[in-house]
């Protein structure tokens, strides 16, 4: 491991005993300590990445700036994708992780900057886990993400992200190539023991 740790965002790293990372994006109001529990959970063998977004909103951490509820500041979106895929690009060197094998799981906002990742930077992702997740923008060129699994855990009853969202997000990304997958459970944005159990059965699909 490289001594000098990246310092373009503030971030808990912890090494797993498998090839696997797990990038773990929080919500808005959320910090890089948030999902640390639920990756381990999740899989108890993988690294785990966990960055806390730069934006605040209020006092609450984001990973890119909105205008209002589920509008998004496309320009900053774009940068933030940008510097976080650097910025992973950078935990591939110092924390000698593979680079073929670094899963986001995403919640809400992380979810959305996750998918942002997977349009705008493709190869920096193996896959993803996006929960909650909506269309973050529609990029002008579609990215190649033929071999990408992705797993959309989406509320039937989310007041935030109405169902035609996310099934245009599924679209999107399945047009670009992705293998996508899209349940809707019962409930709302927060999580449920079923996503829980949904995203550790589709993990335990991926190489490790
Ligand atoms: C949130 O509250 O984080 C929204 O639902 C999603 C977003 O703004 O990215």
């Amino acid at each position: 491991m490289n001594a000098k740790p990246p310092s373009s965002f503030r971030h808990v790293f912890i090494p797993g005993k498998s090839r696997r990372t797990l990038l773990l994006l929080h919500g808005t109001g959320g910090n890089e300590h948030d999902l640390l529990s639920l990756g381990r959970n999740l899989d108890p063998e993988a690294s785990l990445l966990s960055p806390r977004g730069k934006i605040l909103e209020n006092g609450l951490p984001r990973f890119f700036r909105r205008l209002a509820e589920g509008v998004f500041d496309e320009e900053d979106l774009i940068h933030r994708s940008n510097e976080l895929a650097d910025f992973i690009a950078e935990t591939v060197t110092s924390y000698s992780l593979d680079s073929g094998r670094i899963y986001a799981v995403g919640y809400s906002n992380g979810a959305n900057i996750a998918a942002s990742l997977l349009l705008l930077r493709p190869g920096v992702l193996t896959g993803a886990a996006l929960l909650r997740a909506m269309v973050p923008l529609t990029p002008e060129v579609l990215p190649k993400l033929n071999g990408i699994s992705v797993l959309m855990l989406s509320g039937r009853y989310d007041p935030i992200v109405p169902e035609e969202n996310a099934r245009r997000l599924e679209a999107l990304l399945t047009s670009a190539g992705a293998t996508v997958s899209l349940h809707f459970e019962n409930a709302a944005h927060q999580l449920t023991e079923n996503t829980l159990e949904t995203v550790r059965g589709w993990l335990n699909t991926q190489p490790s």
